[in-house]
């Protein structure tokens, strides 16, 4: 087994939209568009025939491939897959906005994606299911420190990253279908919720390596912020100092995680597009 490659020095930031109010559920995250923007007439046909499939496969699953049509450039390949503790409501919702999106935003593209913090929709005309694919994240960064103590501020890094390593442990782990969620109390007030979720499609292997690509790049882009996001196209890994995932975790009420969301929402972040 080999270490992961870290791109850590390589990363090549492009700050874009400096600060930028979050959004409500319709408006993702981001989106990536291949630049071959020319694809046939009837790839075109087969990527709708491809995104009909997901939409109705996906939402009980949480997950599916789909592919459809033949001929080098026509055949047209899809991949789709909701947050596992969303609920099949919420899923089909956010894929049924993605799929709307998606060919609109990357209009005429052979390769096209779209991140909701839900879901996860793509399609293209080259196959790509089981390959770990790390070339575009997304960093979505709260730009508020936990504490301003820098003692506090390296143990809160600490505690971090060891949660962290729990995750990178656990997502790729026979069982778990790709998905790691923990917690961990960083003070009696202050508690740490991290989760992160491998494409479904990827051995252990790649979804650990990509966790963990994900990973080395909090201490470089969001060293002790209150939340961080890192968007791939073969994991999503997050973490907040409120409860964000379902169910919500025993300890913290509905309600007081609504209030901690609503508050992180109103607090301006940063999105940081990363290239390897
Ligand atoms: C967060 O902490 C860093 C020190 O690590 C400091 O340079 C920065 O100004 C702080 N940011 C805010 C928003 O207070």
């Amino acid at each position: 087994m080999h270490s992961p490659p870290l791109p850590i020095l390589s990363l090549f930031l492009l700050l874009f939209l400096a600060v930028h109010p979050r959004c409500d559920a319709a408006v993702p995250l981001t989106k990536y568009c291949g630049t071959d923007r020319k694809i046939t007439r009837a790839a075109s046909a087969n990527i709708a025939r491809v995104l009909a499939s997901l939409l109705s496969e996906t939402p009980s699953k949480g997950f599916s491939t789909a592919s459809y049509g033949s001929g080098h450039g026509d055949r047209a390949y899809g991949l789709a897959q909701c947050r596992q503790d969303v609920s099949v409501e919420d899923c089909r919702t956010c894929l049924r906005d993605s799929a709307a999106q998606l060919p609109k935003l990357c209009r005429g593209g052979a390769d096209a994606r779209v991140w909701f913090d839900y879901c996860f929709l793509r399609y293209g005309t080259r196959p790509f299911a089981g390959e770990l694919d790390t070339a575009y994240g997304l960093f979505y960064i709260n730009v508020q420190n936990v504490t301003e103590d820098a003692a506090e501020q390296r143990r809160f890094d600490r505690e971090l990253g060891s949660l962290m390593s729990k995750i990178q442990t656990q997502a790729p782990a026979r069982g778990s279908r790709g998905l790691a969620k923990l917690q961990t109390k960083f003070t009696p007030f202050v508690t740490i919720y991290a989760l992160a979720q491998c494409t479904q499609d990827l051995p252990p292997l790649a979804c650990a390596q990509c966790i963990s690509i994900a990973v080395a790049n909090f201490p470089v882009l969001c060293p002790h912020r209150k939340g961080c996001r890192a968007l791939y196209s073969s994991c999503y890994v997050r973490y907040e100092i409120y409860p964000f995932f379902f169910p919500v975790p025993a300890g913290s009420s509905a309600a007081a995680a609504a209030a901690a969301a609503a508050a992180a929402a109103a607090a301006s972040s940063v999105s940081v597009v990363v290239y390897p």
